[in-house]
């Protein structure tokens, strides 16, 4: 398939934000965004590059009644000698494939969306933040837009990219967050949907998160579906404890999302040679790990979250305080450790970042 790229007449070019500071998270893009679209007949096809424009949908379209679309999240850095780095992008494509096949939806070309995604960061990558932290975020999303009612899977699709600079996901940047545990919703239960990322799991979240945010907790810390005790994962994030000197986080067993960072970090962590172990443990080992002074650290993983620690976990009306309320040194560590190598600082031992510019 051809890739177009139609550049936005000069212009029309959007200012470019100066502060990075002010930058926060998912609310400014840039000039272009890629597309094309799915017909069962001709497959994917129309693939451009072109300036970042609204979508005209049929009112009755499938993803606006049935919620059928799955999307990625990603980044581009600016680091070392002003070069565009990614990380493990096509691990993203991989998963919004696995997202697609879950949601009766057509697979991408992974080397044909890696490519074009590499242009676009490219075309745009004035828009590429210069401050440590912040970075381009790619949102790439596949959506069904068949105008039809019936409930069953599309037969039309969009596909498209967005790229935005971004800072710190949290207010809090990378201080600690604190987190309320749901034990009255839930966000996912094995044989649904909570292993693929697609709105819908995110639209399950948003209650727990609205009383969450009353409440003055900044995410939600999600309890399995069936029992209501073991640890799943944080609104947008997956987490990991450390109990002593091992760091534990809950297994991929259908409910709880793929993330790329926690794979990163448990990498990492046997490559430093920390005990890690993807196991089940309930909230009741947590509690009693934290009175008894085992808990050590807590520490959230995402692509928009970065390593986030954790200084507060609310659970059934009480307070239970992390590391005396600070960042713990692992944390730290990883936290720092990523970025450098995310941002083409430190020599990447792993083989995950690629540099494109
Ligand atoms: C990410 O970490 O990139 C995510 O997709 C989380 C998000 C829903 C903001």
């Amino acid at each position: 398939m051809e890739l177009r790229v139609l550049p936005v007449d000069p212009s029309q070019k959007k200012p470019i934000p100066k502060d990075d500071s002010k930058l926060g998270f998912g609310r400014v893009f840039s000039d272009h965004m890629f597309q094309m679209e799915y017909s069962t007949d001709k497959g994917w096809h129309n693939a451009r590059i072109e300036p970042y424009h609204p979508l005209t949908l049929d009112p009755a379209c499938t993803v606006l009644h049935y919620g059928q679309e799955a999307f990625e999240g990603l980044k581009a850095y600016r680091g070392a000698k002003d070069g565009i780095f990614l990380f493990r992008h096509r691990e993203n494509l991989r998963r919004m494939n696995a997202s697609c096949r879950r949601l009766v939806m057509p697979e991408i070309d992974l080397d044909f969306v890696s490519d074009a995604l590499k242009k676009l960061v490219l075309l745009d990558r004035d828009w590429i933040p210069h401050s440590p932290g912040c970075a381009l975020y790619i949102r790439p999303n596949i959506i069904g837009v068949d105008p039809f009612l019936g409930v069953k899977p599309a037969e039309n699709f969009i596909f498209y990219i967005l790229v935005g600079p971004v800072g710190a996901y949290y207010p809090e940047g990378f201080n600690p967050v604190s987190i309320w545990v749901s034990d009255r919703y839930v966000r996912a239960v094995r044989g649904g949907i909570g292993e693929a990322k697609t709105g819908g799991n995110y639209a399950a979240s948003l209650l727990a998160q609205k009383e969450a945010k009353q409440k003055g907790f900044s995410q939600v810390l999600w309890l399995d579906a069936i029992h209501r005790k073991y640890i799943e994962e944080v609104g947008t994030m997956n987490i990991f404890f450390m109990f002593d000197d091992e760091v534990a986080t809950s297994p991929l067993d259908g409910s709880i999302l793929p993330g790329i960072t926690r794979d990163s970090v448990i990498q990492i962590l046997r490559k430093w040679g920390v005990p890690v172990v993807e196991r089940k443990f309930s909230i009741e080992e947590v509690i009693s790990a934290q009175k008894s002074g085992a808990l050590k650290e807590v520490f959230g993983t995402g692509t928009a979250a970065i390593i986030s620690p954790v200084a507060t976990i609310h659970y059934q009306g009480q307070n239970y305080t992390v590391a005396d309320g600070k960042t713990g040194p692992l944390s730290k560590r990883l936290y720092d450790f990523l970025l450098d190598i995310q941002y083409g600082k430190k020599p990447d031992p792993f083989g995950w970042v690629e540099r494109i510019g």
